[in-house]
């Protein structure tokens, strides 16, 4: 089984996704801590109701090393960044090598990168007329967004849409659905290559 560690910045909804489908039994794994860059953030509230771990670390210039000293402690085997809204350093990335998703709220190479987050991708959605968007599960690598892609889900977007319709959307036609569903099959990948090894 492994260990999961969800980091996050805000209401959580993703981080939800997670919960619930390790409680259904879809996800071979456990999540051993969430954590936050924002004190007060409703996706911690979230964790709070599932009895699960969780730990704020402030914004600040050591925050790199306080995580992966919080991560292995956590003995974390997959990191999840669900909504989480700060760029990870180099010493976060080589200490978990391949270890680290991110959902990424359209479909990638397109309103991504520095400065593309939360409503912000939406609205450059909309403000440049596309009329699929989407979402995108992938590896965190040193390039914002430019992780090796894991999967995708393509979502409609309607004529009356505002930044928070379709956010709402994208959320819950793609987001939900492939954000679990990645960590599952990275779980059983695990759990597979540990039988077959
Ligand atoms: C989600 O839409 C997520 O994809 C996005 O922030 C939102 C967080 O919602 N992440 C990014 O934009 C990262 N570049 P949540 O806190 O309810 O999961």
């Amino acid at each position: 089984m492994l260990n999961i560690a969800v980091l996050v910045s805000g209401g959580g909804s993703n981080l939800q996704a997670l919960i619930n489908a390790v409680e259904a039994g879809g996800i071979n794994g456990r999540i051993v801590t969430v954590v936050s860059n924002k004190p007060g953030v409703y996706a911690l509230e979230r964790a709070k109701k599932h009895s699960i771990p969780f730990k704020v670390i402030p914004d600040g210039k050591d925050f790199d090393s306080l995580l992966v000293a919080h991560l292995k402690e956590n003995k974390a085997d997959l990191v999840v960044l669900a909504g989480f809204l700060r760029i990870l350093g180099k010493e976060v990335l080589d200490a978990f090598p391949k270890k680290i998703i991110n959902v990424h709220p359209s479909l990638i190479p397109s309103f991504c990168g520095d400065g593309f987050y939360g409503l912000k991708v939406h609205r450059a959605a909309l403000d440049y007329g596309v009329k699929v968007t989407g979402a995108t599960v992938h590896y965190v690598n040193d390039i914002t967004d430019g992780g090796e892609i894991i999967s995708q889900k393509a979502v409609c977007v309607k004529p009356d849409d505002t930044p928070e319709t379709l956010q709402r959307r994208v959320m819950e036609e793609a987001e939900w659905v492939i954000l679990p569903q990645a960590v599952a099959d990275i779980c059983n990948k695990e759990r597979k290559d540990r039988k077959d090894g």
